[in-house]
């Protein structure tokens, strides 16, 4: 996971709007979250990219596909996918985003386990990242205290044996679209001053509206994916949710009568990161010691779309706690480096290649 190092408290957002630590509190548990500064969507991805390697001591020309799920790219085009695959030197990986909303990450890691199933691929990258504060609206209260950036990575490896994923869903109803929209910048609502004057480039939330279909829908995927994996919601050790809101997750946690202890809560310090909350979840119950080899855990989105997802796992083995060669970790630095000179390098023999044509063009003579 990578969550940039800059930190936005409560009491700092009550000197820009009108709310204060207390009232955010209450409402939604959030203390504190990360806020980007250089960062992109595209480097913080490939900052959880390359931990997820490391962990993994995987090598990243042997990955292949990467799918990165986001609401925030970096640009409309190309995808932030393809930065990653770059970077990262991947060299044999197709690479795509997808948006999903805050269930981008769970809908990538059932369609990256779908691509594994199928034969077609044996090591699939899959990325939640998002950089939310350059889309919220620093003056809407009702939103500009929800949200962080960051992201986490995992790696998806073709094994034998009952573990690994064993059951997913996903679910739209586009009804809901206009409850969590970033009306202007696409083909809808193309920029223009009209839509940078009505501040139609940011994010909007009908966050009662969100708050009752999360409580809704969220447990019901729960016990059908636990169905679906021949579980009862009894059987199941940890649920990672979207980490949207404290009263969601306890609400969601009443309505299937598990205790709070079985749910991951982290956006105490996060906020809500929207598609990279799953992951960086996952990541710190790793780290954490929450997780161990055996437990059952589902993992659950939802969000704009409006959408929702869950994944139901037999989680098989410790992560490489065991020391990965420091020889290992070398050649991953230097595979990153060559990456980055290859982009240089094809860059400029590309405008020199364009500058050849120029130059006959303007002798007269059809390029050859
Ligand atoms: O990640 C995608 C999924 N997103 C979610 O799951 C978000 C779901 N929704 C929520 O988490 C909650 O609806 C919110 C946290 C967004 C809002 O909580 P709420 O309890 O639903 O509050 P509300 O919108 O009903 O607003 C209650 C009051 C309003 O004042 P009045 O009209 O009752 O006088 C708001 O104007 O709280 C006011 N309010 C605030 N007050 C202080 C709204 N935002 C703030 C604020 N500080 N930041």
């Amino acid at each position: 996971m990578y969550v940039p190092p800059r930190v936005l408290t409560n009491d700092d957002l009550a000197q820009r709007v009108e709310t204060s630590h207390t009232w955010i509190v209450e409402r939604t548990g959030i203390e504190r979250r990360h806020i980007a500064d250089r960062e992109t969507s595209a480097t913080m991805a490939i900052e959880a990219a390359r931990a997820a390697l490391q962990v993994a001591d995987a090598d990243p020309r042997d990955i292949d596909l990467i799918l990165v799920a986001t609401a925030t790219p970096d640009y409309l085009m190309p995808s932030t996918a393809c930065l990653v695959q770059d970077a990262l030197g991947a060299i044999r990986a197709g690479a795509v985003d997808l948006n999903a909303g805050c269930s981008g990450f769970v809908y990538a890691l059932a369609m990256a386990n779908q691509a594994i199933a199928s034969g077609e691929h044996r090591l699939v990258l899959v990325i939640g990242v998002e950089k939310l504060s350059c889309m919220v609206d620093w003056q809407d209260r009702s939103t500009c205290v929800l949200f962080g950036d960051g992201a986490g990575a995992v790696l998806l490896r073709a094994a034998e044996g009952r573990s690994g994923i064993l059951a997913s869903l996903l679910g739209a109803d586009g009804s809901g679209a206009d409850l969590l929209i970033i009306p202007a910048g696409g083909s809808a609502q193309p920029p223009s001053l009209e839509t940078v004057e009505k501040r139609l480039h940011y994010l909007r939330m009908n966050g009662r509206e969100v708050f009752r279909f999360a409580t809704r829908v969220v447990p019901r995927a729960i016990e059908q994916v636990a169905e679906k994996a021949g579980l009862t919601v009894r059987d199941i050790d940890l649920v990672i949710a979207h980490q949207a809101n404290l009263r969601i997750l306890e609400a969601v946690a009443k309505r299937l009568g598990l205790p709070m202890e079985r749910f991951v809560v982290n956006l105490q310090e996060y906020g809500n990161t929207s598609a990279a909350s799953v992951p960086i979840a996952l990541c710190e119950a790793v780290q954490n010691g929450r997780i161990q080899p055996g437990q059952h855990l589902v993992l659950v989105g939802f969000g704009a779309g409006l959408t929702w997802a869950a994944v139901a796992l037999k989680w098989s083995e410790a992560p490489a706690r065991l020391a990965v060669p420091r020889f290992h970790n070398l050649l991953r630095s230097i595979l990153y480096r060559w990456a980055a000179w290859r982009t240089r390098l094809r860059q400029l023999l590309r405008r020199l290649a364009v500058e050849g044509i120029r130059r006959a063009e303007r002798r007269g003579k059809p390029p050859s």
